[in-house]
């Protein structure tokens, strides 16, 4: 087997790095089935089907799709597929060790979450983990950019309040979007890592 550098992908291609916090919660992970909601161009999804992920990506973007669906095929990659799927319509269900989505609950409508997280939760296996990254709206640092839905403080760590929340903090990021002096507009993020708990 090759051994390639964790951002090969994303360099060979031209695409943004893996996002930090799947990188960091790689460790932690068995090798399973992964769900990547949202996956874009398919950053994150390369990068665990290099780890030995079997990865499914879903995202509403036929573009972005194609993008991804062209580096699998160029790359003859096994084990990782993607479907176009509005995350605000599906209802699902599967036996996966890590559901994940990155920077894609802020662009769905509020009514979605609650369902989504809920789906997200009952799709994944016992001792498997949840990755939710994701724009907040605070005193601090309100929705300036009129995204459809942001997390409330405390409202994301809230629905896995039955789980091991291994990581959760609501930190100031930056989005790629600038503001008219040039500079990266400032969110705080919900980042949260939990395992669903064994009983
Ligand atoms: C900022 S990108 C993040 C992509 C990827 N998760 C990453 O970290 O690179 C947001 C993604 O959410 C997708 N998205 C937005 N609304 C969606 C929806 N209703 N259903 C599925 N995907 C959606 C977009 O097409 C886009 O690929």
């Amino acid at each position: 087997m090759t051994i390639r550098p964790d951002n090969f992908y994303a360099e060979k291609y031209g695409l943004t790095p893996t996002h930090s916090e799947v990188l960091a919660a790689l460790p932690k992970l068995e090798v399973g089935k992964a769900l990547d909601l949202g996956c874009g161009q398919g950053r994150n999804s390369l990068f665990l089907n290099q780890h030995g992920f079997d990865v499914t990506g879903w995202d509403s973007n036929p573009q972005s799709l194609e993008r991804l669906n062209s580096i699998i095929q160029q790359e003859n990659l096994q084990q990782i597929r993607t479907e176009l799927c509005d995350l605000n319509q599906v209802r699902f269900n599967g036996g996966y060790q890590f559901v994940f989505s990155t920077v894609v609950m802020m662009f769905l409508q509020p009514e979605t979450i609650p369902q989504l997280i809920a789906d997200m939760q009952a799709s994944t296996v016992k001792n498997g983990y949840n990755l939710i990254v994701a724009a907040m709206s605070t005193d601090d640092y309100p929705n300036s950019q009129g995204f459809p839905f942001a997390f409330k403080s405390g409202e994301l760590s809230d629905y896995y309040r039955n789980w091991h929340i291994v990581k959760y903090n609501e930190d100031v990021g930056e989005l790629h979007r600038r503001d008219e002096d040039g500079n990266r507009i400032k969110y705080r993020f919900a980042t949260l890592l939990a395992q669903k708990a064994s009983y």
